[in-house]
C-alpha cells in the first residue's frame, strides 16, 4: 500500500459520554468487530485490570480507577481505526479535553433514559469548538427510554446542532422490537444478546406492508412507527453530508451496545460519512495530511509510566506523512533535531514498539523532559512550522497549596512547576504574592490527589491543601486590564497564571454573569489559546 492509501484508510475519533452511558461497552463491541479483542470485558476488566506499569498503579489500585487514557487501534473492512478514549468519573482531567484535539471526529454516547448529562455537556463544548463531525449513539434501548423526539429535541436545543436519525427505535425496554433503518427502509429486529462480530439479519419491509409488520412488531407498534416516521420525514432536517462533516448535523443512531444491537449499522455509516485525517493549521500554513513530510504535535504527556526509569511518555498525533523509527526529525520548540525514542502504540493497556505510523495515528514516545503540551515535531529545520497550540481549559476546582516544611521550598517550587508544565495541574497566584501562595486549579478533583502523591514520592515534599470555594475561572482577553476599575462581586478574585495572563475566579455562575453584564468592555473566555 502506498502512503496515500495508508492515510486515506485511517479514521481517528474520540468517544465521549457521561460515565455509565456505555462508552466502554460500545468501544468493546467496535473492537470485537475488528477482531482486535477476542472477548467482551477485555477493555476494562474491573477486577483484572491490566494497566501499564506505573507509579500511578498504587493510586489506581487504591481507588480502583484508571488514570491513563488510552488509544486503541483496529482494522475493519480495510479501514484502520484509532479510537481515543476519554476518561470519566473523578479521573476526568484536562487530558480528557486535550485528547479531543487529536481526534478528527467524535462519537457521543447518550443513555436513552437520561439524555444529555453534565460530562457530555462539557465535552461537547470542546468538540463543537473544532467543528468536527459529531455522531450520536443513543444507547440502552433495551431499557425503558425517554421519548425519542424529546431526546432529539434536547440535543438540538442544548447543543444548537441539527440531528438526523439514521434509524428509529421501535419501542424500548421490554417492548423494544428493533429499529427502522431509514436509509434502506427496512426493519432490523431486536433479538437479545448478539455476540462478537455476528451480523444482524435485516428484514426488508416497506412501511406499507402491514401484514409483515404486524407479524414482526404487532399492530400497536406498527401504527406508532408509521406515525412517527411520517412525522420525522416531515419535520426533521434533511440529510446533508457537508453539514455532518462540519459538525452542524449529527447523525443519530439508536441501539443497545450491551446487546451489540445497532453497533454494526453505526460503524458502517460512520466509516462512510467520515473522512480521512483532516488538514491542520500551522500559522498561515495548512498542513495536508497526505504531504509525505512527517509532522506531529504533542497532546498529552504522561509522567512515570515506568517506575524504574522515571520516564515520561509524550503522546503525539501524526498530522502528515509517515513516521519511521530511527529517522531524525526536528523538535520545533526545542530548536533541535531528534530521534524519537521507543515509539509505541497502545492497544487497550498493552504497548508495542512501532516501526512506522501514518497521519491520523497516535504514537507515544519517550520524553526525557523536553516536550511540552502542544509542541510540534516536523521533518526538518529547513521547512519548520508550529501547529496551533492546544488551548488551556478552565479548571473547576481550586485549592491554595503550600509546603509543610518551609526548608523544602526549592523542591516544592520545582515540583509544582514541572507538574504544571506537564499539564496535570494549572497554577495561579495573586499578582503580588509570587510562588508563596500558590493557587492550584484542576479540571477533575482526582488531580489534587495525584499532585499530593507525586510531590511526596518524587520531590520528597509534603503539602498542605486548603480547598477554595471558587468554581469558575475566566481568562481576561483585554490587553489593558485594571482590576480596581471593574464592577465585580466582592468574592471575585484576580489571579495570574505562569505566563502572567490575567484571570478572574468566581464562586458561582451568577457572579460570572454579573461581571459580564456590569462591565461592557470586559472580555472573558472559558479557555485560553496557547
Ligand atoms: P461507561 O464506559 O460510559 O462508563 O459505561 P460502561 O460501558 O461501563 O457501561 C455502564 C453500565 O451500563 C454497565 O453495567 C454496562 O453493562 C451497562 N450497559 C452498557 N450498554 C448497555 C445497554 O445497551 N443496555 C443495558 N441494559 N446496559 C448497558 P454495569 O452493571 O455498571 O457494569 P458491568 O458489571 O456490566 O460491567
Amino acid at each position: 500500500m502506498d502512503l496515500k492509501q495508508e492515510i486515506e484508510r485511517r479514521r481517528t475519533f474520540a468517544i465521549i459520554s457521561h460515565p455509565d452511558a456505555g462508552k466502554t461497552t460500545l468501544t468493546e463491541k467496535l473492537l470485537l468487530y475488528g477482531g482486535a479483542i477476542q472477548q467482551a470485558g477485555s477493555v476494562k476488566g474491573k477486577a483484572s485490570a491490566r494497566h501499564a506499569v506505573s507509579d500511578w498503579m498504587e493510586l489506581e489500585k487504591q481507588r480502583g480507577i484508571s488514570i491513563t487514557s488510552s488509544v486503541m487501534q483496529f482494522e475493519y473492512e480495510g479501514y484502520c481505526i484509532n479510537i481515543l478514549d476519554t476518561p470519566g468519573h473523578q479521573d476526568f482531567s484536562e487530558d480528557t479535553y486535550r485528547t479531543l484535539m487529536a481526534a478528527d471526529s467524535a462519537v457521543m454516547v447518550i443513555d436513552a433514559a437520561k439524555g444529555i448529562e453534565p460530562q457530555t455537556r462539557k465535552l461537547f463544548k470542546v468538540v463543537a469548538m473544532r467543528d468536527i463531525p459529531i455522531f450520536t449513539f443513543i444507547n440502552k434501548l433495551d431499557r425503558d427510554a425517554r421519548d425519542s423526539f424529546d431526546l432529539l429535541d434536547q440535543l438540538e436545543k442544548e447543543f444548537g446542532i441539527g440531528t438526523y436519525p439514521m434509524n428509529w427505535p421501535i419501542g424500548s425496554g421490554v417492548d423494544f422490537k428493533g429499529v427502522y433503518d431509514r436509509g434502506n427502509r427496512r426493519i432490523i429486529a431486536f433479538d437479545e444478546f448478539h455476540s462478537g462480530s455476528q451480523k444482524l439479519k435485516a428484514i426488508e419491509c416497506d412501511l406499507s406492508d402491514t401484514e409483515t409488520l404486524d407479524s414482526l412488531i404487532g399492530p400497536y407498534q406498527r401504527e406508532t412507527l408509521c406515525e412517527e416516521i411520517e412525522l420525522l420525514d416531515g419535520a426533521s432536517f434533511d440529510f446533508d453530508l457537508e453539514k455532518v462533516r462540519h459538525g452542524k448535523l449529527s447523525p443519530v443512531f439508536f441501539g443497545s451496545a450491551l446487546n451489540n444491537f445497532g453497533v454494526e449499522m453505526f460503524l458502517e455509516n460512520f466509516l462512510r460519512m467520515t473522512t480521512a485525517p483532516l488538514a491542520r493549521t500551522a500559522g498561515d500554513r495548512i498542513v495536508d495530511p497526505f504531504d509525505p513530510a512527517f509532522s506531529a504535535f504533542v497532546f498529552k504527556i504522561q509522567a512515570n509510566m515506568n517506575k524504574a526509569h522515571r520516564d515520561r511518555i509524550a503522546f503525539m498525533r501524526i498530522c502528515s506523512g509517515k513516521f519511521e523509527r530511527g529517522t531524525e526529525y526536528y523538535h520545533v520548540q526545542g530548536g533541535k533535531p531528534l530521534k524519537l525514542a521507543q515509539p509505541q502504540q497502545l492497544m487497550a493497556q498493552d504497548r508495542s514498539i512501532v516501526d512506522e505510523a501514518y497521519a491520523g495515528d497516535i504514537i507515544g514516545v519517550f520524553d526525557p523532559g523536553i516536550f511540552s503540551i502542544g509542541d510540534t515535531v516536523c521533518a526538518s529545520a529547513k521547512n519548520q512550522f508550529a501547529f496551533e497550540g492546544i488551548p488551556t481549559f478552565a479548571p473547576e476546582h481550586f485549592a491554595a497549596v503550600s509546603q509543610v516544611d518551609t526548608l523544602k521550598r526549592k523542591q516544592f517550587v520545582k515540583g509544582m512547576t514541572q507538574i504544571a508544565q506537564e499539564g496535570a495541574i494549572q497554577i495561579f497566584h495573586e499578582p503580588s504574592s509570587g510562588m508563596d501562595r500558590v493557587i492550584v486549579g484542576v479540571v477533575g478533583v482526582l488531580q489534587f490527589e495525584v499532585l499530593e502523591y507525586r510531590l511526596r514520592s518524587e520531590y520528597g515534599c509534603e503539602i498542605r491543601r486548603h480547598d477554595l470555594p471558587y468554581q469558575y475561572i475566566r481568562w481576561v482577553d483585554n490587553e489593558e486590564f485594571s482590576f480596581r476599575s471593574l464592577n465585580l462581586t466582592s468574592d471575585t478574585k484576580w489571579v495570574q497564571d505562569l505566563r502572567g495572563r490575567n484571570l478572574l475566579l468566581f464562586a458561582n455562575e451568577w457572579n460570572v454573569r454579573w461581571a459580564a453584564e456590569h462591565n461592557e468592555t470586559l472580555r472573558l473566555s472559558e479557555f485560553s489559546r496557547a
